[in-house]
């Protein structure tokens, strides 16, 4: 083999290994399906927790639906969401721990930009059947966007905010037959320094979705 076709070998090798790369660290979602769902009132009327899932994963058009109803951005000229937050403040985070990895949502390019290339799903609450459901969310409020509010109103105002997230949820998963639990007993601590939260980033609640076994 001659010289230059070598060199073009390499090249070739270097550029697909940086593009799988690039790949891992970013997932595109799929444009979220707007048109489906059940009526609100069959929805609320199915709305309640699981805690037993099947190890099945979640197709990416669901988890793009799932994400876009939790706080997606449903009027792109101002970018506000699908759920409320104080002082449209939009503090909260979602931190998407699946088995390839940890992705945070970013809503406004529709995709996960990775955080950890590790499964940490044993992280993401302290009960048995958090580490084995496909789809754990964790909602981190940071604060840091808050300005001058106090200590109490900052810690009331991440609550709530997660809180709605948390509620549309729940209504996706009823209307598509998902199981779901939304969940505070995690070991927060731990988890952010996992995480390399900063001080001002705080854990609020988390939420375990899944086929329901
Ligand atoms: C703020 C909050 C925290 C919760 N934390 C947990 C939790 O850590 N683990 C859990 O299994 N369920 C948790 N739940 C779920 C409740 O136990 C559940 O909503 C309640 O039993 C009523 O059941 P339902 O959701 O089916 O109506 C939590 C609910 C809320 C609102």
């Amino acid at each position: 083999m001659k010289y230059s076709n070598h060199l073009l070998l390499l090249f070739i090798l270097c550029f697909n290994y940086i593009s799988s790369a690039q790949q891992n660290k970013i997932i595109q979602l799929p444009l979220p399906q707007k048109e489906i769902g059940k009526p609100l009132m069959m929805v609320l009327n199915s709305r309640q927790s699981t805690r037993s899932f099947a190890n099945t994963p979640i197709p990416k058009q669901e988890l793009a639906n799932l994400l876009w109803a939790a706080f997606g951005i449903n009027r792109s000229d101002e970018g506000k969401r699908t759920a409320p937050s104080a002082k449209n403040w939009q503090d909260i985070d979602i931190y998407v721990f699946i088995p390839e990895g940890v992705y945070t949502y970013n809503a406004k390019d529709n995709r996960l930009e990775l955080v950890s290339t590790f499964d940490l799903r044993s992280m993401a609450g302290v009960q048995d059947f958090v580490k084995s459901a496909p789809l754990n969310l964790v909602y981190v409020s940071d604060q840091s966007k808050m300005g001058k509010t106090s200590t109490e109103d900052k810690m009331i105002y991440s609550g709530a905010d997660a809180g709605f997230i948390a509620q549309n949820v729940y209504l996706y998963c009823a209307s598509q037959g998902f199981g779901v639990v939304v969940r505070a007993m995690i070991d927060k601590k731990a988890l952010s320094e996992k995480l390399h939260l900063k001080p001002e980033q705080k854990i609020i609640l988390s939420q375990t979705i899944g086929y329901i076994k």
